[in-house]
């Protein structure tokens, strides 16, 4: 009878020991990030939503075809985090959106400071961390792809925009540079190349229907498997 015990309490050690190894550990402030990574993704993807709404109430259709594509791109970031979370064992609980909605001249303006910001002061930063074990390296992946990814949504908003402000300087991005005012844009807006967009569902990276490759220079998803947005 001892002996059975002995066993048993011998096995369920075994057993607890391998459960507890297999689940790869995170540091805190991983966590930490990653959570705060999703908030971030949330909020712009909402905000997205409603620009796309905006737009198309401003009769702006390759504006809002644009920010369409943007918030599917920041769906699949958001995606992402969130099944990170999920395989770690943390509870993902619902987040209040932060949106500052305004005209799409503004709009447009704040969208590319936005992707900016991330560019280049969210994800460097994102990725000084250590990722010491498998699970953290498939999170600095994740990071790294999100990052290629925001510099091509950034590049399609400059695109559309430098076509509004084409006196103005390439690197308004900073942005002071005023757009002509409501009937103009929609004049030029109906100018604007008719562009149809395709989103890694991956990665979220966005191409247009005239730089649109076989598959995802990120993540080689084939072109047939892009989503996309007309
Ligand atoms: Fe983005
Ligand atoms: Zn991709």
């Amino acid at each position: 009878m001892k002996k059975t015990i002995f066993y048993s309490i011998a096995i369920l050690t075994i057993v607890w020991q391998f459960i507890g190894c297999s689940r790869e550990q995170v540091n805190q402030q991983t966590l930490e990030n990653l959570k705060k990574s999703l908030v971030r993704e949330i909020s712009t993807r909402e905000t997205y939503k409603a620009y796309t709404n905006q737009a198309e109430k401003e009769h702006l259709h390759q504006v809002a075809r644009l920010f369409k594509a943007l918030s599917i791109g920041e769906n699949v970031h958001a995606s992402n985090y969130i099944n990170l979370l999920k395989s770690l064992d943390q509870d993902i609980t619902s987040i209040d959106p932060f949106i500052v909605l305004d005209s799409t001249r503004f709009n447009l303006q704040n969208s590319i400071k936005e992707e900016l910001f991330e560019i280049d002061s969210v994800y460097p930063v994102l990725l000084m961390g250590k990722f010491p074990s498998q699970t953290e390296k498939k999170i600095s992946d994740v990071y790294r792809h999100t990052w290629e990814a925001e510099k091509s949504h950034k590049s399609l908003l400059l695109m559309i925009y430098d076509f509004f402000v084409s006196e103005a300087p390439k690197n308004i991005e900073k942005s002071e540079a005023t757009l002509p005012s409501q009937n103009y844009l929609q004049k030029l807006d109906s100018d604007f190349l008719e562009k149809v967009y395709y989103v890694c569902p991956v990665d979220g990276k966005i191409f247009d229907s005239q730089n649109v490759p076989e598959s995802c220079n990120i993540c080689k998803t084939p072109k047939s498997k892009l989503i996309k947005v007309e």
